[in-house]
């Protein structure tokens, strides 16, 4: 078997040289050698083979977009532990999912029953595939990819998919899944959506319209659209021009954006209205908010720069400015225990109400502040700072003072009698017209507050959605200050969930979460970005290993990790990208 073929020669049927012929030959007698290693190389990489038997001989150093490993093997300590907790909290909800929902969009927790109410693709799938991944939780996610793979994202004639929603879950959580695994299947798949959605974008002033099908390209939603609904997709539509080149995406989804870069469309001091007119891409009214129906549109702004390797100047200025005017124009400090909170400007004054979609916002600033590149001056910085530090005291402070450890969907804060006294930057200036004698008003860690009528606020929306922006808020505090507050509050808060919202096939939606004597009541709902984003944000605040750097990832609203990448000049030439 081992004969050496050592009388072989070419037979004058290559016109080689001589001594190409000899370096053939001597190659020759290691055969074996050569077939060993092409067949190693063929079995590790094989998508034939399964997973458990393919060679591992490339260890990927994880270059920025390139594929992340699981993470396996954690350590045995405190923050580790934790971190193993949420894991099996999360394996409680996605098992839940599949035994009982699979393939419908969301679980019933407490009844075990299923609901389709994302266009019955089964949205909770899409929205938990690169949280297993982060987890480590190979097998799960691979069974998950099979599970999708034959998706074809049709519907029948007269309905239409929510535009905003299917970009931030399913398009979102196909591309994180994609970065993170490199499998094709799942770029195949976000292409296909995106194609599917890419209608949408057909009017005069290119903003998305929200209804489409996804199988006849029909739309519908003429009516007036939310900012965050023009504006929360650039994200996932740049980062799959990236990935796919085909330049549409790119030229579908910058189009809206030409109606904030410049100056027309600013209103009261820098802010953007809520709702807009699709057709003339003109403001449609003057209610300012960072919560929802526009929040997301402000988060983007910074976080395209981010992602798009902050190449493009006129983005980073969009940023700025809208942060800027957002503290200067959106904040507002209480009389009692200098509750600091982001409010809505609603005929020209604020209504002292704040929701918990709002907790998004420290996160942001606090993301902003650790970008050297965004060149904030020294007045902005310490703003920014001050003003990520009091509103997630804010965030935490509305869980910290319930009964049940869990904070309302929305609060409204006690004003002051004469309420322009509490516009926060006017506070600020007076403070530093005194000589800025301790800490500033509003940034202060605050005590709990058992005694509901002594809190400073009210919580007319008392009901807690599993939603993430505080746990997102503490990791970004986390991860940009390094101080193990955030840490423990996010456990805190992990408690809480166990204590008051496990059930028996998952983890379920509360209300009434201040009463001393009676845990919350259930309300059977299971939203899929529990799993997309409150597992995986106090996953990651708990895991030593930094996971997804913010330097290199960037996460879409739906906390899909994106990768930070460059536009290459074929790129920046054929889609006319404005970089500097
Ligand atoms: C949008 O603007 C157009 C043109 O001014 C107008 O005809 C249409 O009624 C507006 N739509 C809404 C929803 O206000
Ligand atoms: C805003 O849109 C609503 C319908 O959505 C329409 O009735 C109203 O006239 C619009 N207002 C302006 C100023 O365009």
């Amino acid at each position: 078997m081992a004969s050496s073929p050592s009388g072989f020669s070419p037979r004058g049927r290559f016109s080689c040289s001589l001594l190409t012929r000899s370096l053939f030959t001597r190659l020759w007698r290691w055969w074996h050698v050569l077939l060993l290693l092409i067949l190693v190389l063929g079995f590790s990489t094989s998508n034939f083979v399964p997973r458990r038997f393919r060679f591992r001989v490339f260890k990927s150093s994880r270059p920025v977009g390139g594929p992340h490993p699981p993470a396996i093997n954690l350590p045995n300590d405190l923050w580790t532990g934790r971190a193993n907790e949420v894991r099996k909290a999360f394996a409680h909800a996605y098992r839940g999912y599949q035994a009982q929902a699979f393939p419908y969009d969301e679980l019933r927790p407490v009844s075990g029953e299923r609901v389709n109410n994302f266009h019955g693709w089964g949205v909770s799938m899409y929205d938990a595939l690169d949280t297993m991944w982060l987890m480590g939780l190979e097998d799960m996610f691979y069974d998950t990819v099979e599970d999708v793979a034959g998706q074809t994202f049709s519907m029948s004639s007269g309905e239409h998919a929510h535009f905003f929603e299917v970009v931030i879950r399913y398009l979102g959580g196909l591309l994180s899944a994609y970065a993170l695994s490199e499998d094709p299947r799942l770029l195949k798949l976000a292409d296909l959506l995106g194609e599917n959605l890419l209608p949408a974008f057909n009017t005069p002033s290119g903003f998305p319209l929200r209804g489409v099908n996804t199988r006849t390209g029909e739309t519908n939603g003429e009516e007036a659209t939310c900012l965050a609904e023009v504006l929360s997709n650039q994200m996932e539509f740049k980062y799959l021009a990236h990935l796919t080149g085909k330049s549409k995406y790119y030229a579908a989804t910058e189009k809206p954006m030409a109606a904030f870069y410049g100056s027309e469309n600013i209103m009261h001091g820098g802010l953007f209205a809520t709702m807009w007119n699709v057709t003339t891409g003109k403001p449609n009214q003057t209610e300012f908010t960072a919560g929802g129906c526009a929040d997301s549109a402000y988060e983007y702004f910074l976080k395209q720069w981010l992602m798009t390797g902050q190449k493009e100047p006129r983005m980073r200025d969009l940023y700025v400015r809208s942060a800027n005017a957002i503290i200067e124009n959106l904040l507002y400090v209480g009389p009692r225990r200098q509750l600091l909170y982001a409010t809505d400007i609603v005929h020209g004054g604020p209504t002292h109400r704040m929701q918990h979609l709002t907790c998004f916002l420290p996160a942001l600033l606090a993301l902003g502040v650790h970008t050297p590149a965004l060149q904030l001056s020294d007045a902005e910085r310490k703003r920014h700072t001050w003003a990520a530090e009091g509103l997630a005291n804010m965030c935490w402070a509305v869980y910290h003072d319930t009964a049940s450890g869990l904070g309302p969907d929305k609060i409204l804060v006690e004003p002051w009698s004469v309420p322009e006294r509490g516009r926060w930057a006017a506070r600020l200036e007076e403070w530093e017209q005194a000589g800025a004698p301790w800490v500033p008003p509003g940034v202060a860690d605050l005590e709990r507050e058992t005694v509901p009528q002594a809190r400073g606020y009210d919580a007319p929306v008392d009901q807690y959605l599993l939603r993430p922006e505080a746990v997102e808020t503490f990791y970004i505090m986390w991860r940009t200050t390094g101080d193990v507050k955030w840490r423990e509050r996010g456990w805190a808060v992990f408690q809480a969930l166990e204590t008051s919202t496990r059930t028996k096939y998952g983890y379920t939606t509360v209300r009434y979460l201040d009463d001393p004597k009676y845990k919350p009541f259930k309300s059977d709902d299971q939203p899929s970005w529990f799993l997309a984003e409150t597992l995986k944000y106090l996953f990651l605040l708990f895991t030593e290993e930094d996971l997804v750097p913010l330097d290199k990832w960037v996460f879409n609203t739906e906390a899909h990790p994106l990768p930070v990448f460059q536009w290459t000049q074929r790129e920046i030439e054929e889609y006319k990208i404005h970089v500097s």
